[in-house]
């Protein structure tokens, strides 16, 4: 298994990668759904504002993971959204996606992002550092259906302090259906 900065060339693999996985886990209708965001974030993001990263066994993509850019009203705070990650379903639980989340932490941590956030299962993502934030501390750029679900860590060993004002993510992710 290796992890890797995605560089392109290999939309479509990535695509059916989380169309499958999420029809797995949770039925056709998120997979598709969940592959259109996917398809999104790489046709409609600029590229400063998006970073992928893959876990392959010999050349397959066998994980995935998104971060896009956040931007705040107040706050210079350089921070990246992770969302959506996927391990292929006979990968799972083997530890493909925590090691590709650390991964993918250093890389943004060494590029100076001071921030990631996520918006999921924390009996998960607990497990690569993320803790529950309420909104006053970090502002969601949409209403929170889950708001159990929002959660978030300093890339820099830092304690999160409350930020201000609104918040905003990129267009592919910016629709209440995601939320
Ligand atoms: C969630 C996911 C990315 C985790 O990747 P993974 O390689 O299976 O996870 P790891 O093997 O690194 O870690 C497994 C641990 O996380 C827990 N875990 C795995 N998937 C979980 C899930 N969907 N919800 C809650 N906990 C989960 C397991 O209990 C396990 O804990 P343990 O090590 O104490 O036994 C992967 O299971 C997946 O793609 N699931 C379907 C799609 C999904 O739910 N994506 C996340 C939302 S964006």
């Amino acid at each position: 298994m290796q992890n890797q900065i995605y560089k392109g060339g290999r939309d479509q693999e990535i695509i059916e990668l989380f169309i499958q996985t999420f029809s797995d886990s949770e039925g056709k209708k998120e997979g598709l759904l969940i592959g259109e965001l996917v398809r999104n974030l790489l046709d409609r993001t600029p590229p400063q504002d998006l970073r992928v990263f893959l876990s392959t066994e010999e050349e397959e993509v066998i994980g995935g993971v998104f971060f896009s850019r956040m931007r705040f009203e107040n706050s210079a705070t350089a921070t990246w959204l992770l969302s959506p990650a996927a391990v292929q379903t006979r990968f799972q639980g083997m530890g493909v996606g925590q090691n590709l989340i650390r991964f993918a932490h250093d890389c943004l941590r060494e590029a100076g992002a001071e921030m990631a956030v996520t918006y999921g299962d924390i009996n998960f993502y607990s497990k690569v550092g993320y803790q529950p934030v309420t909104i006053d501390i970090v502002p969601s750029p949409q209403p929170l259906s889950y708001p159990e679900g929002w959660i978030a860590q300093s890339l820099r060993r830092e304690k999160l302090l409350p930020i201000s004002g609104r918040s905003f993510c990129v267009e592919a992710i910016n629709d209440p259906v995601y939320w």
